[in-house]
């Protein structure tokens, strides 16, 4: 059998996707989302949060540790903010529903803050950030995570991979939308690289005992290091309380690993602070000096060796043009546990294998 990736179109994996959350207990709605959502991440290249993610989803919701009916209450609510208790249900479903809302609030009131608590793990942060540009508003999102970097100087997990995004509408030119994880990467590459037989780069993590590794197996039982050192560190915390102090959801070393626990509940928090793009200037003004920006960027001189200078999220998009045309690469790894997924729900019939035999 061939190493290499095979291409999959995204309806059949999308289909396929969305069949295996019905059968592990979504309603349409959730499992339309959800599918939606991973094979999302799969075409921005984001492989990390992508159908990799199917199998884990499902043992949750299977076991109980996931709720599978979702439940989105307003338990405090102004015309410009919500919080929602998330009743732990399905952390994309709860997101997506929760940037709609900000969005539907900055849009009436130029300003949409929404905090959600007891959330689960969310996704691919870009997705909610990008659905605000489309929507003419500038977006910030933030999630906790599990605890697997400590906080600077330290070598005891404390803080997760707390990533942060941004979404900003252009007007000619594509919307921006930037989307780290505060860590040097997100610990979810290291995953696909552990099940892909890959080593990682040294530098993206240490061992439990503090010594850098390119075995994804040590670094898993390890840390990850913060982007930026000290300074990732400090947008790491900021991410952590926007989410969690501010929500009301676990912080740090409270979080039960989406892996390894699956007796408690992760309680993380997600918030997205939208903004109306026209708030101080016309929309016009400010999608035509967005693009102002962005071509005067492209024109700076580049450092040698440098082809081509990227806007935040572009790289993204342009892995998005490609994979919908040529299809989307999954490693037959991921392919074979996804497949193994659908045969625990007795699906076996899935036109998505017939494509790569
Ligand atoms: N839900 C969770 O708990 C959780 C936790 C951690 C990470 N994540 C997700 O993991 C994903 C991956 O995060 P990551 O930090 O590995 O992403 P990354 O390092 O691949 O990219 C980070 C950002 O940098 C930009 N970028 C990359 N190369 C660039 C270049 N040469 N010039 C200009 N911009 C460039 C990208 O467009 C992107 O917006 C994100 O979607 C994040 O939301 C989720």
């Amino acid at each position: 059998m061939t190493n290499q990736p095979i291409r999959v179109s995204k309806s059949l994996l999308e289909d396929y996707v969305n069949r295996v959350f019905l059968a592990a207990g979504l309603d349409q709605e959730q499992a339309a989302i959800t599918a939606r959502h991973l094979v999302h991440a799969n075409l921005r290249g984001v492989d990390s949060h992508g159908v990799s993610r199917v199998d884990v989803y499902t043992k949750r919701l299977e076991i109980g540790i996931v709720n599978r009916d979702l439940h989105f209450e307003l338990e405090r609510e102004t015309p410009a903010s919500a919080l929602v208790d998330g009743g732990n249900s399905s952390g994309i479903a709860l997101a997506t529903k929760g940037i709609e809302l900000a969005v539907k609030k900055a849009l009436q009131t130029g300003v949409g803050i929404v905090g959600i608590k007891n959330s689960n793990h969310c996704g691919m942060l870009g997705d909610y950030t990008m659905y605000a540009a489309k929507h003419g508003c500038i977006a910030l999102a933030t999630t906790n995570a599990p605890p697997n970097m400590a906080p600077w100087g330290g070598r005891e997990r404390f803080f997760g991979t707390n990533p942060f995004s941004y979404g900003v509408p252009a007007g000619e030119e594509d919307d921006i939308v930037f989307d780290m994880a505060t860590s040097l990467v997100a610990r979810g590459k290291i995953i696909v690289a552990q099940k892909n037989n890959q080593q990682i780069p040294l530098g993206w993590a240490i061992s439990k005992d503090g010594k850098p590794t390119n075995d994804p197996n040590v670094a898993l039982d390890g840390l990850v290091l913060p982007a930026g050192g000290y300074k990732g560190y400090g947008i790491t915390f900021l991410v952590e309380v926007l989410s969690s102090l501010f929500t009301g959801a676990a912080f740090g070393p409270q979080i039960a690993d989406l892996y390894k626990n699956f007796e408690q509940a992760q309680n993380v928090g997600q918030c997205f602070i939208v903004i109306r793009a026209d708030l101080f200037q016309s929309m016009d003004q400010f999608r035509s000096r967005m693009d102002q920006l962005i071509r005067e960027i492209r024109e700076v001189p580049r450092m040698d060796g440098v082809e081509r200078i990227y806007l935040p999220g572009e790289i993204e998009r342009e892995k998005t043009a490609d994979r919908m045309k040529n299809g989307i690469p999954i490693s037959v790894e991921i392919l074979q546990e996804i497949r193994g997924v659908g045969q625990r729900y007795s699906i076996v019939d899935d036109p998505l294998f017939k494509e790569i035999g």
